[in-house]
């Protein structure tokens, strides 16, 4: 058994949820979503195929980061 799994899942939900909330994102130039690869390499982890490229820039004002 692990005993930080319950902290480790609310650290990963807490992390994502920031990284949505203070950031818009989008795919590099026009790409649409429909083309974006979703294959995965089989494995201990299932990673991606191919890397996923997202262009980010902040939605809040700066004295909040
Ligand atoms: C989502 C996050 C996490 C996952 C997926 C995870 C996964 C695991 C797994 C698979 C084991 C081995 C369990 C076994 O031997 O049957 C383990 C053990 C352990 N984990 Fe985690 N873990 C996570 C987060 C954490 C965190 C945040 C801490 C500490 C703050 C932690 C501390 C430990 C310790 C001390 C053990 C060894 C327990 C023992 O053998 O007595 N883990 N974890």
């Amino acid at each position: 058994m692990c005993p930080g799994y319950s902290l480790g899942l609310k650290l990963i939900r807490s992390s994502i949820a920031n990284m949505l909330h203070g950031f818009n994102r989008k795919l590099p130039e026009n790409m649409k979503p429909e083309v974006l690869s979703m294959d995965e390499v089989y494995g201990l982890a299932t990673p991606r195929k191919f890397p996923l490229v997202a262009v980010v820039e902040p939605r809040l004002p700066n004295h909040l980061y």
